[in-house]
């Protein structure tokens, strides 16, 4: 089924042809029509004539079959009222389309989604949060979409660091290092370590001697390393399903899968006449990147000290990307400091003809978690903030709103219910921002239920649902037309033919806050319709029409919320 939307613009773009080919018409959505066409004036203004002349034009011209009326209005705007038939026909094939009116792609492609990465033995920070909120979401979208996702968590999983975290597993003894870790007291474990590493001579000469072991390939070194891995990767599994995220172990392809890779790289580079020598270490100065003194920018590949850095691992992970997984696009969700290293390393990647102009590669960057004194996002000692701290302090106050909001509600199911509502609180906050800005972390804000926030959709979506439990039979979705007499029906109806363009920008700008806001949206229009309209004391024939809109919303709600990976519980 071709959307609403798109009905209405193939027409109208075929009008505009006819004057000037491929000029945009700019259609939206309205509030005080069915939809708005705003590009009459900036077509009148490239053909230098008054856009109301041009306004009739258009009118002349378009094919009115799904539009029962068009008013120019003001300098040259065309409002347009659609055709009852057409929009009672559009809203009953959304009765019977379990997708709601989302197409799905006719060529599924192959997407790599890197997110999430947290660093080995370190704990999990807001950046994570962020990038893992953010990359499930998108994996999510696409492959609602019908495109086949590939996830990468690309943990931080070696490097020289590596060395004083082997040896201090050594002092410390296994199983008391297994228990530390296991507990996700990931940041103690590090800092202990560290703080060896500074203050201990013996100890810094252990580390480096245990790196380079590490790098040889000695087994019981790997061996101690695993152990390093495997304990945080499970505590990061807990971590992931606690917040219901997509993310599975055979996800993890950290960076030290492409040790075997890098030499490659070097080498490669080197044959196609890439590489420099800079003070030693091998370098790739792809053209355009300069310091502050107009100094061209270095990829580091390889460093002085034979060693290999994160770029050469990139490098690494683009050709097996590419190569191997023969990926469509790859999206890498990490914060907006990397910018230039992503921008430095595709371009090193297209340079040496790894990463072709089909493949679209993309830096999903994101900006800052800040707390409620608009400062960076850390406890009062300046530590980074525990993701699990936070999610638990989440839970206990949405089961404080809950216990107030319901006295009855008892204590397990309350406190599941807190869960669901923690999630959506804290996901929900940070993917209603536009990712590229700061927000604010204020859990008193999110876990409200008022105002655009997640537990307020969550609930909306259980009241709607609350009036079908009212009914003597199960509902059956059955309606095949739809009168729409009354403003606020029809304003429904509008807002859920919308679900299927709000659904594309979200994923074609990789942006899930128009997501958010369609559906923040289509709450508030809900209400006001529930408000003018009543439903179960409707006339028989209102009430089964109004019944369908009301089922419609309930199930955009629940998918809306389900693409933003945020589950909408029947009742709350
Ligand atoms: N582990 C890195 C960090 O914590 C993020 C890795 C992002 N992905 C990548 N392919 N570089 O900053």
């Amino acid at each position: 089924m071709a959307t609403t939307y798109d009905a209405i613009l193939v027409r109208l773009q075929a009008a505009f042809d006819e004057i000037e080919p491929g000029c945009d018409p700019v259609l939206r959505s309205s509030d005080r029509t069915d939809f708005q066409v705003n590009g009459v004036m900036s077509l009148a203004k490239r053909l230098g004539r008054p856009p109301r002349e041009v306004a009739e034009e258009i009118v002349e011209r378009l094919d009115l079959d799904h539009v029962a009326d068009v008013e120019i209005a003001g300098p040259g705007f065309l409002n347009l009222t659609l055709r009852p038939e057409f929009l009672s026909d559009q809203v009953a094939q959304l009765v019977n389309d379990e997708r709601l009116g989302v197409v799905a792609a006719t060529t599924p492609l192959r997407v790599v989604v890197d997110y999430s990465a947290p660093n080995v033995a370190k704990e999990m920070h807001v950046g994570h949060l962020r990038s893992t909120v953010i990359g499930d979401a998108l994996h999510r979208l696409y492959r609602f979409q019908g495109h086949h996702v590939i996830a990468r968590n690309h943990v931080g999983d070696w490097g020289t660091p590596f060395g004083m975290l082997i040896e201090h597993l050594v002092d410390m003894g296994e199983q008391n290092a297994i228990e530390t870790l296991s507990i996700g007291d990931l940041d103690s474990f590090y800092r202990s370590a560290r703080a060896k590493f500074d203050a201990d001579e013996a100890f810094r000469e252990r580390s480096r001697a245990r790196v380079v072991t590490l790098q040889a390939g000695d087994p019981e070194t790997l061996r101690l390393w695993r152990i390093l891995v495997d304990q945080s990767v499970a505590y990061f599994s807990e971590v992931y399903g606690k917040l219901d995220i997509l993310l599975r172990p055979i996800d993890v392809v950290g960076e030290s899968f492409y040790n075997g890779a890098l030499e490659g790289v070097v080498r490669d580079l080197d044959a196609l006449g890439l590489i420099e020598d800079s003070d030693g270490a091998q370098c790739v100065f792809p053209p355009g990147f300069t310091n502050r003194d107009g100094e061209p920018l270095p990829v580091i590949v390889q460093k002085r000290d034979e060693g290999f850095g994160y770029a050469a691992t990139d490098l690494a992970a683009i050709r097996d990307r590419v190569d191997t997984l023969a990926a469509d696009e790859i999206l890498y969700v990490v914060g907006t400091p990397q910018a230039q290293h992503f921008e430095m390393v595709f371009a090193v990647a297209r340079m040496a003809g790894w990463l072709p102009d089909r493949v679209r590669c993309e830096h999903v960057n994101f900006g800052n978690v800040l707390g409620t004194d608009r400062k960076m996002f850390k406890t009062r000692s300046g530590e980074t903030i525990k993701l699990v701290a936070l999610l638990d302090e989440a839970i206990d106050r949405a089961d404080a709103a809950l216990t107030e909001r319901d006295a009855d509600l008892d204590g397990d199911a309350r406190r599941q219910l807190a869960t669901v509502v923690a999630r959506a609180a804290i996901k929900y906050a940070d993917l209603s921002t536009e990712r590229q800005r700061d927000y604010v972390f204020d859990l008193d804000r999110m876990v409200a239920f008022e105002g655009d926030t997640g537990p307020y959709l969550a609930y909306a979506h259980a009241r709607v649902r609350s009036i079908f439990r009212r009914l003597d039979a199960p509902y059956e979705p059955t309606r095949a037309t739809f009168a729409l007499a009354h403003p606020a029906e029809r304003a429904l109806a509008l807002g859920l033919l919308g679900f299927p363009e709000a659904f594309s920008g979200a994923l074609t700008a990789l942006a899930p806050h128009r997501l958010c806001a369609y559906l923040f949206d289509l709450a508030q229009t809900f209400t006001s319709f529930y408000e003018a309209c009543p439903v179960l004391n409707a006339p028989d024939e209102i009430r089964e029409e109004r019944l369908a809109l009301c089922d419609l919303t309930a199930r955009t709600l629940a998918l809306g919320l389900e693409l933003l990976g945020i589950e909408a519980p029947e009742r709350m």
